[in-house]
């Protein structure tokens, strides 16, 4: 009997890798059925950030949310980008040019040994994030070290469906299979670990934003 493959920061690598070099596949394979505009923008807002800000987007990928994340900020905010996966980075580092940003830093890192300041940051989000790295417990806590009290942990991931829409359940595995996403009770560790949490679901209850707050 073979014994199933463990979801590890190589699986991360061998994965995202690939989709960090096909940024069209990877932006469709993303797009949250047609809401993704909409649920970024609400993950933003959730944020309440104000100009001059500081703010992490852990496992940013190709940095998909710096343009809404700089309509926050402004210029003398500044943006950190967290991705394990060189390819992505490399996507960072193309938009930052383009964009001419000069506010925006870059680290590859593996998010469960997060290395900023504690109590120096004035919000985080993960979008479809946790869910990617194979410890996000401990990426959880160090996001909550990190913030500053009273400040956010915003996540837009994915769950399974609600009733009476389990039916479509099986299509999680699917993702499971391409080793893309990897089954997490995010809503519970990160209640766990912030000891607050408040929940809005999304399409047919598969989606979900949720906010914490730093006590
Ligand atoms: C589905 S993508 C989401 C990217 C992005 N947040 C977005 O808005 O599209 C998941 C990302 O998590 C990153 N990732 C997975 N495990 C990680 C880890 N341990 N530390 C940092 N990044 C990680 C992957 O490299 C990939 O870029």
């Amino acid at each position: 009997m073979t014994k199933k493959k463990k979801y590890s920061l190589k699986t991360v690598q061998e994965v995202y890798s690939y989709w960090g070099k096909s940024l069209l596949s990877y932006k469709i394979g993303v797009c949250f059925f047609g809401y993704n505009n909409h649920l970024r923008r609400q993950v933003v807002e959730n944020l309440k950030l104000r100009k001059g800000d500081t703010v992490l987007d852990l496992a940013c990928g190709p940095g998909l949310m710096f343009n809404l994340l700089q309509e926050k900020i402004g210029s003398k905010g500044k943006i950190i980008g967290v991705d394990y996966v060189d390819e992505m980075i490399k996507q960072c580092k193309k938009l930052v040019k383009k964009n001419k940003w000069k506010n925006i830093v870059l680290l590859k890192q593996d998010a469960a040994k997060l290395k900023l300041k504690n109590n120096s940051l004035d919000g985080i989000i993960s979008i479809i994030g946790l869910s990617a790295v194979p410890n996000h417990k401990a990426a959880i806590r160090k996001c909550c070290s990190a913030l500053k009290k009273g400040k956010r942990l915003v996540v837009l991931d994915g769950k399974e469906f609600r009733k009476p829409f389990r039916i479509l359940n099986p299509l999680f595995k699917l993702l499971r299979w391409s080793k893309s996403y990897e089954k997490k009770d995010l809503i519970t560790d990160i209640k766990t670990i912030f000891r607050n949490i408040k929940v809005k679901e999304y399409l047919l209850g598969s989606t979900f934003i949720a906010v914490a707050i730093k006590k």
